[in-house]
């Protein structure tokens, strides 16, 4: 069986990217019998951001809540939070022995605050703590260290899984084969999803969709989305349009099909953005509530995760231990 992974980070609260870029495909090939499934709170990669311990809470909970919610069954997943498991620290330093600096300075998060720093005539690295500079070894740990084949992610962390296969090669070149080499899986058509300016979707630009938004709030913000200004009768081309992107993602395939003969004979904004209300809302309606009931039952969401950590140290600790005894300590 192969192993997938994959982890969301508490910084915000679940938007649709995070939905439709990571956590529905990654629910889909849970469902595949052939595969084995690890996914997690990456609340330690949160914590490069978040310093409020209140907040670090509540968004650790909501993302937990938000896996279960929309599926995710945690007796066929390993379903745990990275801070429960701490082979993956150990790990992670490690393999700081193994990543060059120069291929850290390359990374986007870390060099995009450089950018942004030196355009405002700030100190380069103002603002920058370390963990944010090593975060990717931190998640070249949490992929390596359970053997992952696949990892499905949003386009922003396809160079993350790139610098996990740099430093897992240059591991096994040193001691023999030991890590599996990590592959993402991207979906092409999602793979960036716009936010409601048109940027990437992304809670630094403050331009997010929550996907858990109550109803009236959430068709504030799909009226929000930025269209043309083209007529209701001309033809639309419903491939170049993030309405009827999103439409598809969330109603039938015949559904879609009709729809996208509509946008190809003219639909008014306004009607194409009440539909997508119309099928997201029933869509989300019965898992928005029963992530409401889980956020208010934090011992529930401790003693499922807490179980997840230790179906997942049952592989971490023996494999920690073969890591240890290939570099020459003591274990
Ligand atoms: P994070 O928490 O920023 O985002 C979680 C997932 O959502 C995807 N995503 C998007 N996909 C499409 N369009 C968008 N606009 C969009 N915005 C976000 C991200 O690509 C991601 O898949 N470093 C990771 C968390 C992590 C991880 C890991 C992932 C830690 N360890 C190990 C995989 C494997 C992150 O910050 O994701």
């Amino acid at each position: 069986k192969k192993q997938v992974l994959t982890g969301i980070k508490p910084t915000g609260r679940i938007h649709l990217g995070n939905y439709i870029g990571a956590i529905k495909p990654a629910l889909g090939l849970a469902e595949n019998q052939s595969y084995n499934t690890a996914y997690f709170v990456a609340d330690y990669h949160g914590l490069t951001k978040i310093h409020d311990p209140i907040e670090m809470k509540e968004l650790s909970y909501g993302v937990a809540a938000a896996w279960l919610a929309l599926g995710l069954n945690p007796d066929s997943a390993i379903f745990y939070r990275q801070s429960d498991v701490p082979e993956i620290f150990e790990l992670s330093w490690i393999l700081s022995c193994f990543a060059p600096k120069g291929l850290l300075n390359r990374s986007h998060a870390y060099k995009s605050m450089v950018e942004e720093n030196k355009e405002s005539g700030r100190n380069v690295d103002a603002g920058v703590n370390m963990g944010l500079f090593t975060y990717p070894i931190l998640m070249a740990a949490d992929i390596l260290l359970f053997q992952t084949e696949l990892v499905p992610v949003g386009k922003d962390q396809i160079q993350h899984v790139e610098i996990a296969r740099d430093i897992a090669e240059s591991f096994n070149n040193q001691y023999g084969e030991t890590f599996v080499i990590p592959e993402y899986v991207i979906q092409e058509e999602t793979a960036v999803l716009p936010g409601l300016d048109g940027r990437k979707m992304s809670k630094s630009y403050n331009n997010t969709i929550p996907l858990f938004e109550e109803p009236k709030k959430l068709q504030k913000l799909i009226n929000k989305i930025k269209t043309d200004s083209s007529l209701p009768e001309e033809p639309k081309d419903p491939d170049d349009s993030i309405i009827f992107g999103l439409y598809k993602e969330f109603a039938t395939t015949d559904q879609s099909e009709k729809m996208r003969r509509r946008f190809q004979q003219g639909i008014g904004w306004g009607e194409a953005k009440k539909e997508l209300f119309d099928v997201m809302n029933s869509f989300i309606e019965v898992p928005r509530s029963e992530y409401e009931d889980l956020l208010n039952n934090w011992d529930r969401l401790d003693a499922i995760l807490l179980n997840g950590a230790t179906k997942a140290r049952k592989k971490t600790i023996p494999f920690m231990k073969e890591i240890k005894r290939k570099i020459g300590l003591y274990h």
